[in-house]
């Protein structure tokens, strides 16, 4: 903190999230004037984060801001099970299938479930949990930020492990899809939004039948909001005059906006479309299909591509299909792919609402938006990443400054502040500054030749011509490659450290990359090939993922620059003694590879990590680690030798990573995914995505029967000595972890 002026470090002893809103509430002059159609508590702290003056001071009452973690690390495992540190303790609380409303049956799990009845998905819980957020449910069922007995908990289902789902798993007959079974994965696809309740036991519990239950699917129909809606890409059968578009899927990490809405982002959406023509596209589609991965021809992901619409309303499978089979864009589904890839706004709080694709934040593989600190009267800033390869990081800043009174002001909140701003790209120079790229500086008529891209079209170039404005909403990644972004090790999750205003992003690996960079520092071999770094066959490149963070100029959310360094370096047991791996000081006590998912404790600044490994997964499954982190630039300037691995040597500047300790180990091949906390930080939100997923097929045991682990089939983990239970399909699920003397977690 040496060199900071004085304006940083008012900001940084500013008051957090939950000081300015316990400080509020105990306020009452402050409280009549705030008081109007919105919770009392919320508009206190989205609305003079950041004021001075008003008797709003740093260490306010309920201060619970902690300097390091205190407990101590779970061992690495490979056990089936979900393990906590010493004092934790976890409850089982919605999973795969758990229904959502009176008169539906709990779960069978054997494939019989909504066999021949697939709708019925709208009333259970989708598969593959992954991002969330908590929204404390007020006496007036609007969002308070400071209530945690009631809460709307809402949860992407990112995919499914088809296998588990069927009776005898997927089937097909001459290459199409039975038709229920496909339609049933369609509904498992999207969001979860559900009541929530703490009882006097300290345990969630889901409120089944509350009116604010709902699940988002595949056939919920959705309106293109903001610069693309109506253009012509978004014309389909569905909706000719390009303003509609059906259904989200592969909804990865989401955000929250501050006027209390959800943001559901759409990631490896471009795999599910398959294409049975593709003569005729222009020269700018065919660029744009294959920098985004979407088939030039065969059938898309779970071969729903491949159903006969014949008997069935509404094209539910030929929607999947981008083939140019009609006279004009409104006769099929060939633009059906330039209607995904968005971020999607969903208000919990208004169940019948339609939800919307917020076009103005860019169309890529969106991993999640976070939103920058939020202060009345400036900008609204989201942090995005493109999870690919050599993709980018994104910042969207909304034209509209932020007024508290759009506090649950719903989706027409969302029109004000998503529909219109500026959209960047980063970039991160040697010199540990970076720059955000505006994309709308990118000129119409320029004309590039494309290489790059993972479609199935062919490698030779293809002109692609920047034609209008849209271009950067509509072909996000073409316009970035063209502004310069710096190609990033697959950027997952974001997170802001509620103390400072910094941004942290995991870029979880990259088994692809050969040559390095300041912000991109690491090409070697995983160790498990042979060790000798000559003429491996395996895993090459930034194998196990680091963790970059930066400060915006004059920590200013909306600044066009930032300094960096990387806060984290993943390595693994059998590299904790190579300096150019291991460069953290990584020991058996935090050890971890591949970080994903990310979440700052609002409540006590802990940042935890997530994993979602597979080159690690030899010696642990995946976990969930914690630390108190410093901020940017607290660490050292080193050199990283990647000469073995061919990749070059490179200066960075690694942070000091502070007390990282591993709070839970995971299930037998799950990810430990999503993240969000009680607002009182007493408990802890995750997900166990996909135990299992690598079970082959159905004529032995599933390789992991997580969460039956209990005698009996119960959920939870058996106690010391007791055999689990074995040979039950897997399920998703979200899980809360709580201390077992109630306290606070992480403390
Ligand atoms: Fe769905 Fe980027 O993980
Ligand atoms: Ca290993
Ligand atoms: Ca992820
Ligand atoms: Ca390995």
């Amino acid at each position: 903190m040496s060199n900071m002026s004085q304006k940083e470090l008012e900001i940084l002893s500013s008051p957090t999230f939950q000081e300015i809103i316990n400080t509020h509430l105990d306020n009452p002059g402050r409280r009549t004037i705030l008081k109007g159609s919105m919770g009392v508590a919320a508009l206190g702290f989205l609305g003079l984060a950041g004021c001075g003056g008003d008797g709003v001071a740093a260490g306010a009452s309920g201060t619970a801001q902690l300097s390091a973690v205190g407990f101590s690390s779970t061992p690495l495992s490979l056990a089936d099970s979900v393990q906590v540190a010493p004092g934790y303790q976890f409850q089982v609380l919605y999973k795969l299938g758990d229904p959502i409303a009176n008169g539906i049956a709990d779960y069978a799990n054997d494939g019989s479930d909504a066999a021949n009845n697939p709708s019925e998905f709208q009333f259970r819980s989708g598969d593959h949990h992954d991002g969330m957020y908590f929204f404390g449910l007020g006496a007036n069922n609007t969002w308070d930020p400071n209530v945690s007995d009631r809460g709307l908990l809402v949860i992407n289902h990112e995919a499914i492990t088809p296998l588990f789902l069927h009776a005898n798993g997927p089937t097909s007959t001459g290459g199409v899809r039975n038709a229920n079974e496909a339609l049933k994965e369609m509904y498992i696809h999207g969001v979860s939004v559900v009541e929530v309740r703490r009882g006097s036991n300290g345990q969630y519990s889901v409120v089944k039948g509350s009116p604010f239950n709902r699940r988002v699917h595949t056939f919920t129909d959705m309106e293109i909001s903001g610069p693309l809606r109506g253009v012509p890409a978004m014309v389909t059968k569905y909706s000719p005059n390009g303003t509609r578009t059906r259904g989200t899927i592969n909804n990865c990490a989401s955000g929250y906006t501050p006027w209390g809405t959800y943001l559901a982002c759409e990631e490896n959406w471009a795999g599910y479309f398959g294409n049975t023509n593709n003569t005729g596209r222009s020269s700018n589609d065919q660029a744009s299909m294959r920098r985004y991965g979407v088939r030039t021809s065969g059938a898309g992901r779970e071969g729903w591509s491949t159903g006969s619409d014949v008997g069935q309303v509404g094209e539910p499978f030929g929607r999947w299909n981008v083939a140019i089979a009609g006279a004009t864009a409104a006769d099929d589904y060939r633009n059906a792919h330039f209607t995904y890839g968005y971020n999607v706004e969903i208000d919990p709080f208004r169940p019948n609402s339609t939800p919307k694709k917020r076009t103005a934040m860019g169309r890529f593989a969106h991993e999640g938006a976070w939103v920058g600190p939020v202060e009345a009267g400036k900008p609204v800033v989201f942090y995005m990443g493109c999870d690919s390869r050599y993709e980018y990081i994104y910042k969207f800043v909304s034209t509209a400054n932020w007024d508290p009174a759009d506090m649950m002001g719903g989706l027409q909140a969302g029109d004000k502040y998503l529909d219109f701003g500026k959209l960047y790209v980063a970039r991160f120079d040697a010199d540990f500054t970076g720059d955000w790229l505006d994309l709308a500086t990118v000129a119409n008529g320029t004309v590039v030749n494309t290489v790059r891209g993972s479609g199935s079209l062919s490698t030779a170039a293809i002109t692609y011509t920047v034609t209008d404005a849209n271009e950067q909403f509509l072909n996000t990644r073409l316009i970035a490659d063209i502004a310069g972004g710096t190609p990033m090790d697959r950027p997952e999750w974001g997170a802001v450290n509620p103390r400072n205003g910094e941004v942290y992003m995991t870029l979880t690996n990259n088994t692809s990359r050969t040559t390095a960079d300041p912000a991109n520092p690491r090409v070697y071999f995983d160790r498990d090939d042979d060790g000798d770094g000559i003429g491996d066959s395996g895993s090459r490149g930034n194998v196990n993922g680091h963790v970059i963070r930066w400060r915006e100029d004059g920590r200013n959310p909306a600044a066009v620059g930032f300094a960096w360094d990387i806060y984290l370096f993943g390595a693994e047991t059998d590299d904790l003694t190579n300096p150019n791996v291991n460069i953290s000081g990584l020991t058996a006590d935090n050890v971890l590879s591949s970080p994903d998912g990310l979440w700052f404790s609002q409540k006590t600044g802990v940042l935890y990590i997530q994993t979602d490994d597979g080159a690690f997964t030899d010696t642990s499954n995946c976990m969930l680690l914690a630390a108190v982190p410093g901020e940017v630039g607290d660490g050292s300037t080193l050199t990283v030798d990647n000469t073995k691995a061919n990749g070059g040597v490179v200066t960075t500047r690694a942070g000091n990573v502070g007390t990282l300790r591993r709070l839970l180990v995971g299930p037998v091949e799950s990810e430990i995914t999503g993240l969000t906390e009680s607002p009182d930080g007493k408990a802890l939100f995750v997900n166990i995505q996909h135990p299992g997923e690598d079970t082959g097929n159905l004529t032995a045991a599933p390789t992991s029967a997580w969460p039956y682990s209990l005698p009996g089939g119960g959920f939870g983990n058996p106690p010391a000595g007791v055999v689990p239970v074995v040979g039950n399909r897997p399920r998703s699920a979200t899980i809360v972890i709580t201390r077992v003397d109630g306290g606070l977690v992480g403390q």
